[in-house]
């Protein structure tokens, strides 16, 4: 505990933690995201308590390394900024990293270079609005430079990538192609590949290509090769010898390694950046159970209006500054909005959770029997990533559901869509909500035999609560009403179940089931809420004023089962005095304002969790000191301001402490800070609840 107090330091907007020689704004994160747009396109900086761009091999999300590498030249000497290349017989030194910095949609490094600074700048476009840009799956990287010694000069800027981002499994052969014109682009993918398959255990897919694009501008070269013979070429002459290697052959086996680079005259005003792009495309990207068992495949939203991906790359990389000002505005406006509403550590937290969330997801569109596009049929898809690879599933949706309602509501819609119609077909056997969509993404062949992980209280009360914000938020009655019978189902299950609730799991399933969970039965009295003003609003005034009596004559009964003999605070098990719980399914009351939990209770709980915070936050339960990043701010909406600014720091001193070096994790020792395995999973835009209650 000692060894993390003296090791950061909190200035105002940047923290600068011992160590490390650059400055971090506004703090070093476990992991900066570089590329992070898809399942599948996910690539990360490691830090830990720190390392430079040039220091560590940038990683995908589970920690398999990405070869990605940055050099330049400088009037004939060679530096890296990027990744931890090896070139024997090469003469290169580090360039120096003077700062990075992340934001909603980006991280941007600078580092010294001799007499130039380079500026290296990784944008994960974030647009929600815009599907058919929210649904490339393209990242950029742009690096530019100046000179600061006041003299010209002569600055070859390269870039290369290795065939690792093509397989979690070293060992497969890859095999590739290079195309030129007005844009250059490698493109590399497994010669043996499984449609909809998956690296099991490393999260890598098994189908598809990786594009790496660049501009032909700035007397652009090419190569293809053996990694160090590549990267020496550069090393030594400043270009690439425009040739190609056709050897195909395993990933591992004289690593496979595809460069651009460009040659620029820089001076005291900043360079125009050098553009790369780097994408994963799979097509069809997402399988899809429709009625009779019938498998669709489905395509990424953007084949709408592109019929050839060079078409899509084209366009992309030739919008980077669009995207880059575009970015910018979303960026201040998550800073802003964050700032103003709740404080500056929060706004901090929100920019880190963005691209993670939005990374986790794919926006797909399917065909009509005459092959067109069918523009009324848009589904979103979502990965759990690391708990597992369960696509859908219903208790990340929810912890996640605020950022989508935050930057779109209409996302919602989107997210639902593909439950609702699957579960509105008869297939699934339950009478209960369905946990997910499938096992593996991205097939979501749905559960036919009704043997998802069993999870009903949790997933009907998520579903209902979900279903009535969205339907609060555009006031599109369209969902509620296609599938008023599903809800309503779901609701009498609830009913039947959630005030007594039998020996269930709840979304914290690493925990185990327990009968009787307080937490849950709160949510699942929520829900039958929701369905009564959900009849309300489509008119059934009789079944909408029975739910609500019913909804609360639970509430009293729940009060009296759930509350500590003294009073203090609500208990994990009904009756049980020996564990207390995070309560965060209270939450769902503040965003749907149904009101029904007393403001007794919540009062009691804002001073219960002032009086019992750990290090790092509150436990989930006090059987262990697990906490929960995205259930902490759920939570942080239903106390005092004073006790929700204790969850916010709790939370940024986690964060801040150097203590992992995975993608923002979110269930962690709330003493010690060691995380779990969860990982990049896109709960974490959760964090947005603060925004959107
Ligand atoms: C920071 O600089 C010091 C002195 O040059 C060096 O010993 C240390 O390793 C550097 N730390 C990092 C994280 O680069
Ligand atoms: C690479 O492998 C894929 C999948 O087997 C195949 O479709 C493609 O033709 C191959 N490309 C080259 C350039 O050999
Ligand atoms: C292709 O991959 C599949 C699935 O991983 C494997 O079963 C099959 O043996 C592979 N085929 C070849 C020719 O390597
Ligand atoms: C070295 O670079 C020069 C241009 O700077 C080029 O003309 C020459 O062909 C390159 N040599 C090799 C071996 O790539
Ligand atoms: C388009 O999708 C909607 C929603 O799934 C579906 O109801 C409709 O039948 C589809 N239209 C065609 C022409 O396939
Ligand atoms: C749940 O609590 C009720 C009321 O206290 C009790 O009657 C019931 O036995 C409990 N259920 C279980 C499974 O323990
Ligand atoms: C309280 O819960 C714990 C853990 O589930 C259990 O071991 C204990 O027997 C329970 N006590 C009572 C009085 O039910």
């Amino acid at each position: 505990m000692l060894f993390i107090l003296l090791f950061v330091t909190v200035l105002s907007a940047v923290t600068v933690v011992c160590g490390v020689n650059w400055t971090a704004t506004p703090f070093v994160p476990p992991s900066y995201p570089l590329a992070v747009r898809t399942p599948y396109l996910s690539a990360w900086l490691p830090q830990g308590a720190g390392a430079a761009l040039n220091s560590v091999w940038p990683s995908f999300w589970n920690g398999q390394p990405l070869g990605w590498t940055g050099l330049v030249n400088v009037d004939g000497e060679a530096y890296s900024f990027l990744g931890d290349p090896v070139v024997s017989g090469s003469t290169f030194t580090k360039a120096t990293q003077k700062s990075a910095k992340f934001t909603s949609t980006q991280s941007t490094f600078v580092l010294d270079a001799g007499p130039v600074t380079l500026t290296v700048n990784f944008l994960s476009p974030v647009e929600p609005t815009n599907l058919l840009h929210q649904s490339i799956p393209f990242s950029y990287l742009a690096v530019s430079a100046v000179s600061t010694d006041g003299a010209r000069h002569t600055v070859a800027i390269y870039n290369d990538i290795t065939a690792e981002w093509v397989a979690g499994d070293t060992s497969l052969v890859a095999n590739w192609t290079t195309t030129t014109g007005s844009v250059y682009t490698h493109q590399v993918q497994l010669a043996n590949q499984t449609l909809f398959g998956e690296f099991s255990g490393q999260g890598q897919t098994q189908y598809g290509s990786v594009y790496f694009s660049s501009i032909n501008a700035n007397a652009l070269t090419y190569q293809t090769g053996q990694d160090t013979v590549v990267r020496a070429q550069f090393i030594k002459n400043a270009t690439l010898a425009n040739t190609e290697d056709t050897n195909f052959r395993a990933v591992n086996n004289d690593w496979p390694t595809f460069a651009f680079a460009h040659t620029i005259t820089v001076g005291a005003t900043v360079s125009t950046p050098v553009k790369f792009t780097i994408g994963q495309v799979r097509d069809p990207a997402i399988e899809y159970i429709l009625a009779g068992n019938v498998h669709q495949k489905r395509s990424s939203y953007w084949w709408s209006t592109y019929t050839t991906v060079a078409a899509l790359i084209s366009d992309f990389i030739n919008a980077y500054p669009t995207a880059l000002a575009t970015a910018n505005a979303f960026d201040a406006k998550v800073q802003k909005d964050a700032t103003s509403k709740v404080s500056t550590a929060y706004a901090e937290i929100t920019a880190l959770a963005v691209r993670q969330a939005f990374g986790a997801t794919e926006l797909t569109i399917s065909k009509a029997s005459d092959g067109t596009w069918n523009k009324s049929d848009i589904m979103m898809f979502m990965k759990e990533i690391s708990s597992d690879g369960n696509i859908n599933t219903v208790d990340v949706i929810y912890p996640a559901w605020p950022i989508f309602m935050y930057t779109n509501p209409t996302l919602g819609k989107y997210l639902l869509n593909g439950l609702l119609a699957y579960q509105a077909t008869g297939q699934y056997p339950n009478q209960w909500a369905v946990h997910d969509l499938g096992a593996e993404y991205p097939a979501a062949i749905g559960h036919n035999l009704g043997n998802d992980e069993k999870m009903p209280i949790e997933e009907c009360g998520n579903m209902l609560i979900m279903s009535l914000d969205y339907l609060q938020r555009t006031k599109d009655t369209s969902l509620v009403s296609r599938y008023s019978a599903l809800l309503d189902q779901w609701a009498t299950y609830l009913i039947g179940n959630t005030l007594y609730p039998e020996d269930q799991l709840a979304t914290t399933d690493f925990s185990g089931s327990l009968p009787n969970q307080t937490n849950l039965a709160v949510k699942g009295i929520i829900g039958i809420k929701a369905m009564s003003e959900i009849w309300a609003t489509l008119g059934n005034t009789d079944k909408s004023a029975s739910y609500a009596s019913t909804a609360s004559s639970y509430m009293t009964s729940w009060q009296q089962a759930g509350i500590s003999s003294d009073g203090t605070h609500l208990l994990l098990e009904y009756h049980n005095q020996t564990y207390d719980v995070l309560s965060y399914n209270l939450a769902a009351d503040k965003l749907l304002g149904t009101g029904i939990v007393p403001a007794s209770v919540t009062a009691l709980q804002s001073t219960y969790y002032a009086n019992n915070f750990d290090l790092y936050g509150f436990p989930i339960d006090s059987r262990s000191p697990f906490t929960s990043a995205q259930w902490s701010l759920w939570t942080a909406t239903t106390t005092s301001t004073a006790v929700r600014d204790t969850f916010i720091s709790k939370l940024h001193n986690w964060l801040t402490s150097g203590s992992t070096s995975t993608p923002f994790g979110d269930r962690f020792l709330d003493d010690t800070g060691v995380s779990s395995a969860n990982k990049a999973r896109p709960v974490v835009g959760g964090v947005f609840i603060l925004l959107v209650v």
